[in-house]
């Protein structure tokens, strides 16, 4: 096929892309974006600062705008994110314990709530786990309110979308190492449990090289009964950028539970990486080579 949707759905993948409800006007924008894609995810619309900027008060413009135009075009729709540590609202950044526990399981009812039938995949919690060597929880406030807040949100989740596919999402995973070691055991531990989890999200913001261990990754966690979902892809220009994405799409068609690649935005000067020119399109919406390599892997398989 000769789009990146069409030729991932060769393969009963999708190929999303993160945007935003003010692009929805960019005529250029929405050309490439309407071609070329059958998945979208909202980059910043759906966080938890946008959906409820005053406790109890829920603000779903912008959301319900990026889900009508991805209905309106037989597009899934991720949900990002319910819960995260970063881009809260003012009014929770202050809150602790059970006050704090209490809102944000709220928030995760509502908002799961509101767009129930709607979301192929929700990020039910995003970046709970710490960098470096220790593979354990990332300190935050609302890991302050127990270790349990993360099941608790998950089963939240479930209650009220159960057509939705359950996420947890994070970064520096692209490999075998302390911090997806981590993650892998929770997974492994909410399975054994019967904590409702269906998907892991590889974020895989990457450098100038990719981990050896990046497909052995996605593998084990398949292994653990959940599906693999690559969420915010994008790479570093340089030399090998290309081959790199061409890898990471080869590694996903070759796990059968990988079952998406989304990519972190659509030309490059929109993208959170100033400067890294990492995504698949440039400025004035042309196809990278890139772009032409991803296609073909996915054309491949
Ligand atoms: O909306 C406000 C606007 O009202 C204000 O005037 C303006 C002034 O700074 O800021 C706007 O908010 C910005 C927001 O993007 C929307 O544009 C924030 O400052 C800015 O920090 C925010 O950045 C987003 C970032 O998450 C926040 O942590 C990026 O766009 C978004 O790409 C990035 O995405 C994250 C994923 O959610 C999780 N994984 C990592 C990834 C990259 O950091």
């Amino acid at each position: 096929a000769t789009t990146l949707g069409a030729s991932a759905a060769q393969t009963g993948r999708y190929f999303g892309v993160a945007t935003s409800a003010f692009r929805l006007s960019d005529t250029n924008y929405m050309t490439i974006l309407n071609r070329e894609f059958n998945s979208i995810v909202a980059e910043n619309d759906m966080k938890w600062d946008a959906t409820e900027p005053q406790q109890g008060r829920f603000n779903y413009t912008n959301g319900d705008r990026l889900v009508s135009h991805a209905q309106s075009r037989g597009m899934k729709v991720r949900g990002h994110a319910l819960l995260w540590h970063a881009q809260q609202p003012s009014w929770a950044q202050g809150m602790s314990g059970s006050a704090l526990r209490n809102a944000a399981i709220n928030h995760v009812t509502q908002v799961a709530t509101h767009f129930r039938g709607k979301i192929h995949s929700w990020d039910v919690v995003n970046e709970a786990f710490a960098d470096g060597g220790s593979g354990g929880r990332r300190d935050s406030n609302l890991q302050r309110t127990g270790n349990d807040w993360i099941e608790a949100a998950f089963r939240a989740a479930r209650a009220a979308d159960p057509g939705a596919k359950l996420c947890y999402n994070d970064y520096n995973t692209d490999g075998i190492n302390a911090k997806s070691t981590g993650i892998y055991n929770m997974v492994r531990d909410f399975k054994s449990r019967g904590v409702p989890i269906d998907c892991v999200g590889l974020q895989s913001h990457l450098g100038t090289t990719l981990d050896s261990t990046y497909q052995q990754n996605i593998q084990r966690f398949a292994d653990l009964g959940v599906d693999v979902q690559i969420t915010e892809l994008d790479v570093q220009q340089g030399g090998n950028q290309a081959n790199i994405y061409a890898s990471v799409t080869r590694a996903c068609m070759a796990v059968a539970r990988c079952t998406g690649i989304t990519v972190w935005g659509l030309r490059d000067p929109e993208s959170w990486r100033t400067g890294a020119n990492p995504l698949l399109f440039d400025g004035n919406g042309n196809k990278k080579a890139a772009y032409t390599s991803v296609l073909n892997a996915l054309n491949a398989g």
